[in-house]
């Protein structure tokens, strides 16, 4: 059987940042809880002029400038989002369209809450491994939204990832064996008519720890592997102290500083529901000083509501030349700082409305635009500087 996993990773995230350091000082609360307490620094905020699919197309767009025989090759495109535009039409078939995909491309999308992404990825190897000389592009792009003033808010962020998935991988094989756990529990869920999601923060905590311990058993149980069987660990980051604490969890007396690297993003961007994981792993990949070629990394995805997956890859010999550090380097760097006064009026501009038409204001945005609704259809523009 041959190999199959991931064969090149691009993420994205909005040019806008809020410091947590102006968050805390605006609402009144010691900094301290949000930088150490929560183990956040920044979080992206998304400016009008973007949503899930112009980050998904930001993310995207670099794989395809890299290699051009990739439109070619694209066979199926699974977007997985929490934060989904439209009840029927999916996200990806505007991201098909702006990145001018192949009209032979299947295009669906998925929701699990945070753990969407990893069933993709999953859907997309199993898909792949009877198609040689085809691939999958799968998206995961969210925009984390609690409300102003909420005890989520500094848990909010956005970004997206974009991932080929197919044989013979430059980056990593995900192999057999997987411990899942799926329980129906009201942590965290989000009805049509809400843009903010209702949360019960500390229970989503405890369900996360708990689904992480049911999946890590089945996982061993399943493939024989322990703790030390991986060289390096990766979780969804809802928020980096969340992280954290799931690894504690896993390593108990061990060392336990084999994911600080998978951390360097997120707490940058902040949570981005079913693209973290995936950040996390380019943060792992472009920021650990070792050389990871031939390690295996442990993988837990958490989707509230909730589904749970723990899995494993193994990374590529030279997968450090595929990787684009530098790039995303400048993305997370080169952010604008808002202040709290800016991000609230950009999170109310965010809004979901009810009319059929309007017009976003002009802000800054990554390589394609959201111009707005028109007659209860979405227009989207590739700007003239996009990469
Ligand atoms: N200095 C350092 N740490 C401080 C502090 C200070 N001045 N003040 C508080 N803290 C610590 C607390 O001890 C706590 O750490 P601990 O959990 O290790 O004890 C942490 O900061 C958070 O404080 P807490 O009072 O629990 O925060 P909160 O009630 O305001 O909410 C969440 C925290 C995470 C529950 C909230 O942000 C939330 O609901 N987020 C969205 C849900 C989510 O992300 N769920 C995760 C699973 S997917």
């Amino acid at each position: 059987m041959s190999p199959i996993g991931i064969d090149a990773i691009s993420i994205y995230t909005p040019p806008y940042s809020l410091p947590l350091t102006e968050l805390a000082r605006a609402r009144g609360i010691d900094p301290l809880k949000y930088t150490v307490g929560l183990g956040q620094e920044t979080m992206s905020v998304m400016p009008p002029r973007e949503d899930i699919v112009t980050m998904a197309a930001s993310a995207a767009l670099p794989l395809l400038n890299k290699n051009p025989e990739l439109k070619n090759t694209i066979s199926l495109v699974i977007f997985a989002t929490e934060s989904g535009v439209d009840q029927s039409k999916a996200a990806g078939t505007w991201v098909h369209n702006l990145l001018q995909l192949n009209s032979k491309a299947r295009v669906i999308e998925l929701k699990q809450a945070c753990y969407s992404a990893t069933f993709a990825l999953q859907m997309a190897c199993a898909f792949m491994k009877q198609t040689p000389h085809q691939c999958a592009l799968v998206i995961a792009s969210d925009t984390a939204r609690y409300g102003i003033n909420t005890p989520g808010e500094p848990t909010q962020g956005c970004g997206a990832v974009a991932f080929i998935v197919k044989q013979h991988p430059r980056l990593i094989e995900i192999e057999e064996g997987a411990g899942i756990h799926t329980e129906h529990v009201m942590d965290f869920w989000r009805p049509p008519y809400l843009d903010t999601a209702l949360v019960d923060g500390k229970y989503s905590t405890r369900v996360y720890l708990t689904a992480l311990q049911t999946c890590w058993d089945h996982y061993q149980e399943a493939t024989n592997r322990q703790y030390e069987s991986h060289a390096r660990f990766c979780y969804h980051v809802p928020f980096c102290k969340m992280a954290e604490k799931a690894h504690e969890r896993l390593a108990k007396e061990s060392c336990s500083d084999n994911s600080k690297h998978a951390l360097i993003y997120p707490k940058l961007i902040g949570n981005s529901y079913s693209a973290s994981l995936y950040i996390s792993l380019a943060s792992l990949l472009e920021n650990d000083p070792e050389d990871l070629s031939g390690q295996r990394i442990g993988f837990f995805s958490y989707g509230s509501g909730c589904v749970a997956e723990f899995f494993s890859g193994v990374v590529a010999k030279g997968y450090q030349q595929y990787m684009a550090q530098e790039w995303h380097h400048h993305l997370i760097q080169s952010r604008t700082p808002l202040s709290c006064p800016e991000y609230e009026q950009f999170f109310l501009l965010n809004s979901l409305k009810s009319t059929e038409s309007y017009s976003t204001i002009d802000s800054a945005a990554g390589s394609f635009e959201f111009l707005g609704v028109e007659g209860h259809v979405r227009r989207y523009k590739k700007k003239q500087s996009g990469l």
